[in-house]
């Protein structure tokens, strides 16, 4: 019997030529092998001519049942190939060889954003900064988080989450994730920027913020209407209203309204001052846009699952309050920087909570030569995405039996506390590991005692599906009732 003709024109034919431009999309990326290594290439698949895995990645963006990461993870093992955002990617995880990459090997690399990030994070953010001109950077950033500016920000944050929380409990119920976004984000414009924001205009300020975020987590297409386009748009504009304050900044002209007596931005100009460095409008534009673009989505994300595991385990919760009354930690003189951040039980907590849901997926880099990777090659000019979350899903640092479950007990008795370094890896390793992580751990501790305190947490959806893109957050914003404490 012989075949239609055509089905043979538009099913057979269609077919046979898709397989084969598959195929030599994988002969042409193989190529790229380096003779002089002698490991092979990583298991995994590039996906189709020219979009690699790109449509795969966004529909699992959409999918609100399975992630995509985790079952390639399960597929190929610690390091399997890709192709993402234009460039082959091989993923790794795992301490040991994230240990080896990101700090034995790390000159090895370069900066490695797609063009979207690369442009509107601009020029001098430290993210992308090349590695020697990145110390310099980021010693003047680093001088934002000092534990005296830390002591001045437990102030403002004790002050700043009492009011929120204690709003949220006079609601009926309230969407975690945006409730925490507009948290986070009042709190690192206040706290860590210092923008004077009674005297913006916040509607217009959180708009073009958003618009702007919007840019980064899609294609690199600077075409009227697009995202990107947008982004760059919003860019613009977020940069004329800073426009006046940037200029008091450089002049000093800057008066504080006493709620806050330096902000994390005057503690890094002020090391400019100290250094005499020229600094220009346009770095501090950056400055400014890269610590609000890093700083308020990661703890907005990290604090929605303190608040679903708190809800989760009132245990806990009670635990938290015992290890505050034991620290005569009761009212807001005992409420400084140096105690709170000392308390194990909370820090464990809190680890707890960044360990089974780490805000940020992976980090990426480029290789600049040929490195070699639990028995694998990564050829140069290839992408490297050291995962974060797979590596707590399923490092050997944690146990088979209970790694899925939430204990912040197992901090207590880790029996090999040297394997966390890179066993536990939320906010990085290596010189470009968070800048900001203590500035989070202090948020999310001040957030845990004043929601033990306020309220017990009704949550609606107890186990809701985390979402990834474009950072970890549940897929339904987490509904929840914060039921004021008698
Ligand atoms: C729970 C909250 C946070 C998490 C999970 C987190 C996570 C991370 C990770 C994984 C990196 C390393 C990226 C890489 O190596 O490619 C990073 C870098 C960075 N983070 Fe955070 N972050 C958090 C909060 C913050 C805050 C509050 C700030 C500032 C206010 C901040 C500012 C930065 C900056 C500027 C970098 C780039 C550092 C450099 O390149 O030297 N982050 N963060």
């Amino acid at each position: 019997m012989s075949v239609p003709l055509f089905i043979l024109a538009w099913v057979v034919i269609p077919l046979i030529l898709l397989y084969l431009s598959k195929l030599l999309w994988k002969v042409y990326l193989d190529s790229f092998k380096d003779d002089n290594c002698k490991l092979p290439l990583p298991p995994g698949s590039y996906g189709w001519p020219f979009i690699g895995n790109s449509l795969a990645l966004a529909r699992s963006m959409k999918s609100t049942s399975a992630d995509y990461y985790t079952e390639l993870t399960k597929k190929y093992g610690p390091v399997y190939k890709s192709h993402l955002f234009g460039k082959p990617m091989v993923r790794v995880r795992g301490e040991s060889l994230i240990g080896s990459l990101m700090v034995k090997d790390h000159t090895n690399f370069g900066v490695a954003w797609m063009k979207n990030v690369k442009e509107l994070i601009g020029p001098f953010a430290l993210t992308n900064t090349p590695l020697p001109l990145h110390k310099e950077r980021r010693n003047r950033v680093k001088q934002a988080f000092t534990p005296d500016a830390l002591e001045d920000y437990t102030k403002h944050l004790r002050q700043t989450i009492e009011k929120e929380v204690k709003q949220w409990t006079k609601q009926k119920e309230i969407m975690t994730y945006d409730a925490m976004e507009t948290l986070a984000f009042s709190a690192a414009c206040e706290i860590i920027i210092g923008l004077p924001i009674d005297l913006l205009d916040p509607k217009k300020l959180a708009s073009d913020f958003n618009e702007y975020l919007n840019g980064f987590f899609t294609l690199p297409l600077n075409l009227p209407g697009t995202p990107f386009n947008k982004g760059i748009k919003a860019r613009k504009s977020l940069i004329n209203t800073l426009h006046p304050f940037i200029q008091d900044l450089i002049t000093g002209n800057i008066k504080r309204d006493g709620k806050i007596r330096s902000s994390g931005l005057d503690f890094i100009m002020s090391a400019h001052r100290d250094n005499e460095d020229t600094v220009t409008e346009s770095e501090i534009a950056d400055r400014i846009l890269e610590l609000l673009f890093a700083g308020h989505k990661t703890v907005a994300s990290a604090a929605t699952s303190l608040v679903m595991f708190l809800g989760q385990n009132p245990g806990v919760a009670h635990k938290i309050e015992k290890e505050l009354e034991e620290n005569d930690i009761q009212n807001i003189s005992d409420f400084t920087y140096l105690k709170i951040s000392t308390l194990p039980y909370l820090g464990d907590v809190i680890k707890e909570t960044l360990r089974m849901q780490p805000p940020a997926g992976a980090m990426i880099r480029q290789a600049s030569k040929t490195l070699e990777v639990g028995g694998y090659q990564i050829p140069a000019g290839w992408l490297v995405a050291c995962s974060i979350k797979e590596t707590h899903d399923f490092d050997d640092t944690w146990d088979q039996e209970d790694r899925d479950k939430f204990k912040p007990d197992r901090w207590k008795t880790l029996d090999k506390p040297y394997r966390t370094r890179y066993g536990f890896i939320p906010f990085g390793v290596g010189p470009r590991i968070c800048i900001g992580r203590t500035y989070a751990d202090i948020f999310l501790r001040v957030l845990a005692i004043y929601l033990v305190w306020e309220c017990d947490i009704e949550l609606k959806n107890p186990n809701p599906f985390m979402k990834r893109f474009p950072i970890r957050h549940p897929a339904d914003h987490l509904p929840a009732t914060f039921v004021s404490k008698p």
